[in-house]
C-alpha cells in the first residue's frame, strides 16, 4: 500500500523532456487555431443598450436574474475544472495539442462566467448564492468536478462525462431554446456563449474518438461509471435546472420557476416541456455515440422523464 506522501510524491512528479511541441492531433489542433481567432468580450461584445429591463414584469426580472446567477455558479466551476484538467494533461504528458487548446478553453469559461454574471446584474442584481443555502447542495459544486483531481479516474471517464456528457446537455438546450430569446442581448449571449461550447463538445469527442481503440475494460468502467454519475448525482439533483430535482431539497417554488419564466419572457432558460425532449434524446444520443467504443450506459429512471 501507498503512503499518502509516495502517493503525492509519484503523481505530481512531471517528466518535461523531451518537450515536443508540433501537432499531433489536427483536429485538436485546428479547434485551437479557431479559438484564437474568435475572440470576444462580455463588455463590448454584447448589444447591453438593448437589454431594456424596465419592459418586463417584476416576476420575469426575478426569474431571469436567478436563472443567469445559476448559470454564473455552472461557468464559475468550469472555472476551477478546466487549470485542474489542463495540469494532468502536462503532468501525464498528453499531446501538446490537448494543451494548448486547454489553456483556451479555460479563458473561455472565464469569459462565459463573466458574460452571465453580467447578465445577472444588468437585469436588475446577481444573486451571489441560492434562496436557501442547504440549495447549494444541488447547484453549487458536484463531484464530478472533484474527479479531475483524482489520480484514480481515467482521464477518459473525466473527458466522457464532464466535457462529452454535461457539455453537451448544455448545450442541446440552448440550441433548442436560443430562438425563444427574443431579448437582443439575451439572444447574442447565448449565441456567443454556444459559439465557443461546440468547440468544446468537439474537443471532447475527438480525443474519445482517437483514443478508443487502445481503451482497456478498467478506462470502459471509468467512462460508464462517470457518466452515470453526472446523469444521476448532478443533473437530476437539479445541478443545471431544479426542475429536473428529483428531490424538491431546499429549492423555493421561485427557484425552481425560474427557468420556465425567464424562457417565456424570452430571457433565456428553458420550460419543463423543453427538458421532456431534449433530455431523454441527449441521452440516446451519448449512448449511442459511446456505443463503439464499448461503452454501455444504462437506462435512467426520473420521475417526469420517465425511463430514458
Ligand atoms: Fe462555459
Ligand atoms: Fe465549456
Amino acid at each position: 500500500m501507498l503512503m499518502d506522501g509516495e502517493r503525492a510524491g509519484a503523481y505530481v512528479q512531471e517528466d518535461r523532456y523531451p518537450l515536443p511541441l508540433a501537432p499531433a492531433m489536427p483536429d485538436v489542433w485546428k479547434l485551437w487555431q479557431r479559438a484564437k481567432s474568435l475572440e470576444w468580450d462580455p463588455q463590448t461584445d454584447i448589444p447591453w443598450e438593448e437589454l431594456r429591463p424596465e419592459r418586463y414584469t417584476p416576476e420575469q426580472i426575478l426569474a431571469a436574474r436567478m436563472y443567469w446567477s445559476r448559470r454564473t455558479w455552472g461557468e464559475y466551476g468550469a472555472i476551477s475544472e478546466s487549470p485542474a484538467l489542463l495540469l494532468r494533461f502536462c503532468l501525464e504528458n498528453r499531446h501538446p495539442d490537448l494543451r494548448f487548446f486547454f489553456t483556451m478553453r479555460t479563458m473561455e469559461e472565464g469569459r462565459h462566467a463573466e458574460a452571465s454574471w453580467l447578465m445577472a446584474e444588468r437585469l436588475g442584481g446577481y444573486f451571489p448564492q441560492p434562496q436557501n443555502p442547504p440549495t447549494a447542495g444541488a447547484v453549487g459544486t458536484h463531484g464530478v468536478r472533484r474527479m479531475a483531481f483524482d489520480p484514480e479516474t481515467a482521464l477518459e471517464g473525466i473527458f466522457a462525462s464532464l466535457v462529452c456528457a454535461a457539455e453537451e446537455i448544455l448545450i442541446d438546450v440552448f440550441k433548442a431554446t436560443v430562438d425563444r430569446a427574443t431579448n437582443p442581448a439575451v439572444r447574442r449571449l447565448m449565441e456567443l456563449i454556444l459559439r465557443d461550447e461546440v468547440r468544446h463538445i468537439a474537443f471532447g469527442w475527438r480525443c474519445l474518438d482517437a483514443w478508443a481503440p487502445s481503451f482497456t475494460a478498467e478506462i470502459v468502467r471509468s467512462i460508464e461509471s462517470a457518466v452515470s454519475t453526472m446523469i444521476e448525482n448532478v443533473e437530476f439533483r437539479g445541478y443545471r435546472n431544479l426542475w429536473l430535482a428529483i428531490e424538491g431539497g431546499s429549492a423555493t417554488p421561485e427557484e425552481i420557476e425560474a427557468d420556465r419564466i425567464s424562457c417565456e419572457a424570452g430571457l433565456g432558460g428553458s420550460t419543463p416541456e423543453d427538458e421532456m425532449q431534449v433530455f431523454p434524446a441527449f441521452v440516446q444520443k451519448i449512448r449511442a455515440r459511446m456505443q463503439p467504443w464499448g461503452v454501455t450506459i444504462p437506462m435512467f429512471a426520473h420521475p417526469r422523464l420517465g425511463k430514458i
